[in-house]
């Protein structure tokens, strides 16, 4: 009799315990950016960002429709490549994703932001700045920095206004980041009375910059204006100090505001005159940043660049609108995401209808003994 109780109450333990574990289901997040490539470090870096958001997130031991959620993050590589880039968006669409945080360029945002329409999927990307993004008016389409518009127009404010510079040569990569962005800060230059006495294009593959360098140093610019990545401002910055462009003050937007970027000058002087830009506080005034970032320092070391404070808020962005509507369906939860409040690392993330950041920050930057540093 006493053993059949026994059994009994193990049978309902293990019941109950059944229960439980069917209550729990894995959702899954989706990150995309380069991984591989010359733009590697970027992409390291952002999914860097998402993968500390997601076990933040799990020792949170959330509950969302009644059940646990473990989150798990699907990460592909688009390389930078504007195909591959919708090519992973649709392996995230056929893969049941419930969001995705991504893409890292603008080139491979911008194709992906229509795939994920198609398939009703939320994306936030982190990275991405051409304000063409937000253009079509995709309910599913979120940016948590501030847009070329800004940065483009910071710069040119801050050469014509605070540098007094008179004459600028624009070089870009013809990358729908690249382009974007330069012509922004040409409008603005131009608007502000300065010259633009150069326009040259590159690629985002290119390394040898020697001729459209030697085309700018003939008309002896105050200034280059670069919109691009840092694989080719990097190099080119070694090529100005190799040609004696050692006075020409360098501006670029987020692109080439990374850590990575002294590296790749490899000692070249002309570092000491970049100044860029990029869509956000500085760590330093961030609501959470300095101890967020001794926490990533921790787990990776070494490989902070530029946005994965921004990729750890997007991740967490989802996951509040999923909990502010109890599910994790995609076609529940979307329309949530345009009501966000949410205080996050980098600032409090709020968005305006089509899906861009609400007031965003825009902060300024130079180079001071190889050491990214703040302005404002
Ligand atoms: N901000 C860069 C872009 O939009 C990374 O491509």
């Amino acid at each position: 009799m006493q053993m059949k109780l026994k059994l009994t109450v193990v049978a309902a333990l293990a019941a109950v315990a059944g229960l439980a574990s069917a209550q729990e289901q894995v959702v899954k997040i989706g990150h995309v950016a380069p991984v591989s490539g010359a733009q590697a470090h970027y992409g390291k870096d952002n999914e860097n960002g998402a993968r500390m958001a997601i076990e933040d997130l799990n020792k949170q031991n959330i509950t969302i429709g009644g059940k646990k959620i473990k989150f798990e993050i699907q990460a592909e590589d688009d390389a930078a490549d504007p195909k591959q880039g919708a090519a992973a968006a649709q392996k995230l669409c056929d893969a049941k994703v419930a969001g995705v945080v991504g893409h890292l360029n603008s080139g491979t945002t911008i194709p992906a932001s229509k795939v994920y329409n198609d398939c009703g999927i939320p994306h936030v990307t982190g990275a991405a700045t051409n304000p063409n993004l937000t253009k079509p008016g995709y309910k599913t389409t979120y940016r948590i920095i501030a847009n070329d518009n800004a940065l483009g127009a910071g710069l040119a404010f801050y050469a014509a206004d605070t540098l007094k510079l008179k004459t600028v040569a624009i070089i870009d990569d013809r990358t729908a980041y690249g382009q974007g962005v330069a012509e922004v800060f040409k409008k603005t230059a131009l608007a502000k009375g300065m010259k633009v006495v150069d326009e040259q294009f590159t690629t985002d593959k290119a390394t040898d910059f020697m001729a459209i360098l030697t085309a700018v140093k003939a008309k002896n610019p105050d200034a280059i204006f670069f919109g691009g990545m840092d694989p080719q401002a990097g190099p080119m910055l070694r090529q100005m100090e190799q040609l004696g462009l050692s006075k020409t003050k360098y501006f670029g937007g987020d692109g080439i505001c990374t850590s990575e970027i002294s590296k790749l000058a490899a000692g070249a002087k002309t570092l000491d005159n970049v100044v860029c830009a990029e869509g956000g506080a500085s760590l330093a005034k961030m609501p959470g940043g300095t101890a967020w970032k001794a926490r990533y320092d921790a787990k990776y070391a070494g490989q902070f660049q530029v946005y994965s404070p921004y990729t750890y808020d997007a991740t967490f962005v989802l996951v509040d609108a999923m909990k502010r509507a109890n599910s994790v369906d995609p076609k529940v939860y979307t329309p949530k995401l345009v009501e966000t409040n949410f205080k996050g690392v980098t600032t409090t993330i709020q968005f305006e209808p089509n899906g861009e950041l609400k007031n965003p920050a825009i902060t300024l930057y130079v180079y001071k003994d190889g050491k990214k540093s703040a302005l404002n």
